[in-house]
């Protein structure tokens, strides 16, 4: 089965959105790892309470955090990595050695509202600034550059009159964590079946 390791820095409720879909039956994979790079973060609570193994992994619990990573990384027997409000650049060594297989959600279209600074309510600010009529989740692959990987799902999400960064921002979570499982299902599960 499909093993998922998690990389998180915030509350974490993608994380919480792909275990329930785990748990459910309609993801037919094993949350086997979170790990965080933030000591205090809601995920690491999460993960405690429902079972889930879990681990805190910085520059200040690492000298060399990326090495200290794929360890943790290779000791879970990670198939792939899903990177959930990861708030940090990946190490290139963690990069390279899961290319093809790590995946982030990021709170906004792609590429207009990607790259450094862009995150969280900061992206919805940004899409209320231009104007836009529509937003929304995407889906896409980790390369070496934030945000730049191929899209491999996105979900629309109306922008209405009067949202705020924070009204927007909760319409586009609730589609993260109705999003985040199916492109794990469609990318990673099925061909996996097939072949
Ligand atoms: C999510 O909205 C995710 O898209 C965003 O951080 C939030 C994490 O929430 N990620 C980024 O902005 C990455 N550029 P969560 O901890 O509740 O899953």
């Amino acid at each position: 089965m499909l093993r998922l390791t998690a990389l998180a820095s915030g509350r974490g409720s993608n994380v919480a959105a792909i275990a329930d879909a785990v748990a459910r039956g309609d993801l037919d994979a094993t949350l086997g790892l979170v790990v965080s790079n933030n000591s205090s973060a809601g995920v690491l609570s999460y993960a405690q309470t429902h079972g889930i193994p879990c681990a805190h992994i910085s520059g200040k619990t690492h000298a060399d955090e990326g090495a200290a990573l794929l360890e943790a990384l290779s000791a879970a027997n990670t198939d792939v990595l899903v990177l959930a409000g990861y708030m940090k650049k990946l190490d290139p060594r963690v990069v390279s050695a899961y290319e093809g297989r790590a995946v982030n959600i990021h709170p906004g279209p792609l590429p207009d509202f990607g790259g450094r600074g862009m995150f969280g309510e900061h992206v919805h600010a940004a899409v209320l600034e231009a104007g836009r009529t529509q937003s929304g989740p995407t889906v896409h692959r980790v390369t070496a550059e934030y945000d730049e990987g191929a899209t491999l799902g996105f979900r629309p999400v109306p922008v209405l009159p009067g949202d705020t960064p924070r009204s927007l921002g909760e319409r586009v979570l609730a589609a993260e964590h109705d999003l985040y499982w199916r492109v794990l299902d469609e990318v990673f599960v099925r061909p996996s079946r097939s072949s």
